[in-house]
């Protein structure tokens, strides 16, 4: 397996066989880093990390990663660049390919990580797109390997808004790596057609499938997985709340829908999460609408069943495996 050199945009661009490469790269490095056993291999080499968005897990994953493999990193947010204000992206792919050994990307369309990647000359990583969050879906199937000791065949449903990054990523890894996906969800919020036809075809090869339903207990039933999103993402206008809050409160995942699925079910969430009343926009919901939570309740959250600090966790670990393999440190 030879990684070196290729930017890690979208699954889509990935066999099976090297989405379960940096998987298992990610589980060596994770052992590897409890044990205490250096992987500085890259000292002497930099990495620019772009966020047009906010993060706490992508951002200190990418950091701490890179210090782990001995790299510097330079991060760069919205208001402390010239990016697209002064300066177009093929201009700033240019200058950053100049100066490190790779790049990072977190933002709005698929196809400014894509420009950036064309123009760079060096390896760009997508840390979040409206279309495709691609380094979370790789800490997602660490945890479920973790935790089931295989992916092939297990039944994955999402809830909640599927047209977005979350639904469409998992809908792409499940379909490459032969796992049953179902979205549940009204049938406006399906992801695009396009994608469910592309995704169809790589099922196909892999033995996975997949569902669009819009009956909540149909589908969860006997899932294995059942993960959820926030309503409303990063970048999207406040007044899509009220809408939203009505579409997609019947798929909001509480203990009903994890007895549905089963006693061995497991509850993912990328995070961050609306599960109470902890956080400022929680509370202006509460206000206004009455809910003490949103896309799942707080006993899910924090029942057996939910995996969500290892998820969180495992983002460091995969995000460190795609760096390593993508720069050639994988060996
Ligand atoms: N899951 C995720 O991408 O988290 P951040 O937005 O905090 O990076
Ligand atoms: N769908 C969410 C994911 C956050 C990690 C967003 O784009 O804001």
């Amino acid at each position: 397996m030879n990684l070196k050199g290729r930017s890690f945009l979208t699954l889509k661009d990935f066999t099976e066989e090297e989405i379960l490469y940096l998987i298992d790269l990610a589980a060596d490095l994770k052992d590897k880093k409890k044990r205490g056993v250096q992987v500085d291999r890259l000292r002497g080499k930099n990495v620019a990390l772009i966020f047009e968005k906010t993060s706490t897990r992508t951002r200190c994953s990418f950091e701490v990663a890179a210090h782990d493999l001995g790299m510097g990193s330079t991060y760069l947010d919205p208001s402390c660049s010239q990016i697209g204000k002064k300066e177009s992206i093929k201009d700033t792919a240019r200058v950053l390919g100049r100066m490190f050994e790779g790049i990072e990307y977190r933002g709005f369309e698929q196809e400014i990580v894509e420009e950036l990647a064309k123009y760079a000359g060096v390896p760009v990583w997508n840390g979040l797109t409206n279309e495709y969050h691609p380094t979370q879906m790789l800490a997602d199937m660490l945890t479920i390997k973790e935790h089931f000791g295989k992916l092939k065949g297990l039944k994955l449903v999402y809830m909640g808004d599927a047209r977005y990054n979350m639904a469409n990523s998992y809908m792409i890894v499940c379909a490459k790596l032969g796992m049953h996906f179902v979205a549940c969800a009204p049938e406006k919020y399906f992801p695009n057609q396009k994608l469910v036809g592309e995704c169809e075809r790589f099922a196909e090869i892999s033995g996975g499938t997949i569902t669009l339903t819009e009956n909540a207990t149909v589908g969860t039933r006997d899932a294995d997985i059942i993960c959820t999103d926030v309503w409303v993402s990063m970048g999207e206008p406040d007044e899509v709340w009220e809408e939203r809050i009505r579409d997609l409160s019947p798929y909001k995942v509480t203990m009903d829908t994890m007895k549905n699925a089963g006693p061995k079910s497991v509850f993912l969430h990328c995070l961050p999460s609306y599960h109470d009343l902890g956080t400022k926009i929680g509370r202006q919901i509460h206000e206004k609408y009455g809910l003490d939570d949103m896309e799942c309740t707080d006993e899910v959250f924090e029942s057996e069943h939910s995996l969500v600090f290892d998820e969180a966790e495992n983002r460091m670990h995969t995000i460190k495996a795609v760096m390593a393999a993508t720069l050639g440190a994988d060996r």
